[in-house]
């Protein structure tokens, strides 16, 4: 990944993803489409556009809700997140092994900000002495709240020219399109609508890399239910998208369940799922019962009728709705983070090795397969070229003839491919290779015509 304009010193959270990284991108946003949509009956995907009607965001709730609490240094001009300025004072007590005073810090700011009471936010932070990092004073201004969205003009002339915004999430191009999809689809009641897309959020601290970023994109579901059945459905969900995250090989012991105390604007309940990156355990996918807060207020603000007819029921009714909603972007962080090892070991004559090795899930990894001749000559990039036609139908496979064997294994270990074969003399001699595994680096012979059929069973 770069920065995104890097030669012009880059764009603040924003971020481009190169060959490997977009290859990884692609295959997380394949596994979850293949899940929502192919893996379940009564669930259809969408491609809405970014631009929406600017009267969307107002029934969304978001012209008046989608805002954080923010505080500004008056010595040091930072602004802060006041959650995030609480959490890093909490962090900081808990390495200190101030684990009750962190937690009790914690409970009072989310009582506080579920109230949205601003003046009682402010006094937790100047009577904990929360400081600045850069002033380090506790000269605070009242705490305020900072719409994140962004908004730009369409229309070439200014003064014909409507403000729109560029969606915030991609929820609402789902919303929007509920009945159109449901006729052309011909869908009853319980199902789904998925969608993959870009978001922006003018998120005003943004950090820690692709964490939080203002350019990002979500996969999000929409689950359309019968009024009352929100309770069995959102568990439903919660269980279902547990599942995914451990099918694709991440240790369960990472990923934990977080309830909201502070629900949004638009939720019932709604539930995190956590994992435990190098920073501490964050959001990575949100569970949320919507209720009938979306459908309803667009039923209100576009005059259209938003109902659905039940004919087992006899009966109309706007739907209620359990989402999903995680971060594309956030999931790579994910995979990276669950992935990257420094390994040092002794070598059989008593010298230190090491290699950097990226253990992703062979079923996202960018490269499954690497395809290397030993040498340039003696016919064997030719054979190795008949592996490549043989394997690349069925899956990403890399050629490379250049340097020592070692350092292209290596170079393999550091991007994730998780097999490597090698052509040497003996293959001309029985059509063999060398297989090599990347978490253990162990070698067998196959045969080279098995290739393929290896390589595939073993991304299952
Ligand atoms: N439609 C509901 C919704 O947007 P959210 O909790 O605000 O809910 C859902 O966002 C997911 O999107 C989060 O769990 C996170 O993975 C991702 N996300 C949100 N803001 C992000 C940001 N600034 N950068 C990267 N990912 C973000």
């Amino acid at each position: 990944m770069f920065p995104s304009s890097e030669i012009y010193e880059g764009l603040s959270a924003v971020y481009d993803y190169g060959p490997w990284g977009s290859e990884l991108k692609k295959n997380i946003r394949d596994s979850w489409w293949n899940e929502m949509t192919r893996m379940h009956d009564n669930i259809v995907g969408i491609d809405a556009a970014i631009f929406m009607h600017p009267t969307t965001w107002k029934a969304s709730g978001h012209v008046d809700n989608f805002s954080d609490p923010m505080i500004d240094n008056k010595d040091s001009k930072k602004r802060y997140r006041v959650d995030h300025l609480i959490e890093t004072h909490a962090d900081e007590l808990a390495k200190e092994g101030r684990n009750d005073e962190a937690d009790a810090l914690i409970a009072q700011m989310e009582k506080l900000l579920a109230n949205n009471d601003f003046a009682g936010l402010k006094d937790l932070i100047e009577v904990n002495k929360i400081a600045c990092s850069v002033s380090d004073t506790v000269n605070w201004t009242d705490v305020r709240q900072f719409n994140l969205m962004f908004s730009t003009q369409l229309g070439s002339v200014t003064e014909e020219a409507n403000e729109i915004y560029l969606r915030p999430e991609t929820a609402q191009g789902i919303f929007v399109n509920f009945l159109n999809v449901q006729k052309t689809a011909r869908l009853k009641i319980p199902f789904g609508i998925a969608q993959v897309g870009k978001a922006f959020r003018n998120e005003i601290v943004a950090r820690q890399f692709i964490f939080r970023m203002r350019e990002f994109e979500q996969m999000e579901m929409q689950f359309f239910i019968r009024p009352g059945s929100q309770k069995e459905w959102y568990e439903y969900w919660k269980q279902e998208r547990m599942n995914w995250h451990l099918s694709l090989g991440f240790p369960g012991t990472k990923f934990r369940f977080h309830d909201h105390t502070k629900l949004a604007h638009y939720a019932d309940a709604a539930v995190d799922i956590e994992y435990e990156f190098p920073i501490g355990w964050k959001e990575v996918e949100g569970i949320h019962s919507r209720t009938d807060f979306d459908l309803a207020n667009h039923q209100k603000f576009s005059g259209k009728k938003m109902q659905y007819f039940d004919s087992e029921l006899n009966q109309s009714y706007v739907p209620y709705v359990i989402e999903t909603s995680i971060g594309l972007d956030r999931m790579f962080l994910l995979a990276l983070c669950n992935s990257y090892e420094e390994e040092k070991w002794t070598k059989e004559d008593g010298k230190e090795d090491s290699r950097v090795v990226l253990r992703l899930p062979p079923k996202i990894a960018p490269i499954k397969l690497a395809v290397l001749p030993l040498l340039k000559k003696d016919g064997l990039p030719e054979i190795a070229r008949g592996i490549m036609k043989d394997c690349r139908d069925d899956f990403y496979c890399f050629y490379e003839e250049k340097d020592a064997i070692g350092r292209r294994y290596r170079r393999m270990d550091a991007i994730g491919t998780p097999f490597c074969v090698t052509i040497d003399h003996q293959t001309k001699e029985d059509q063999t290779v060398t297989i090599r595994y990347r978490d253990n680096m162990e070698q067998e012979r196959i045969s080279a015509k098995q290739v393929s059929e290896i390589v595939k069973e073993k991304m299952k």
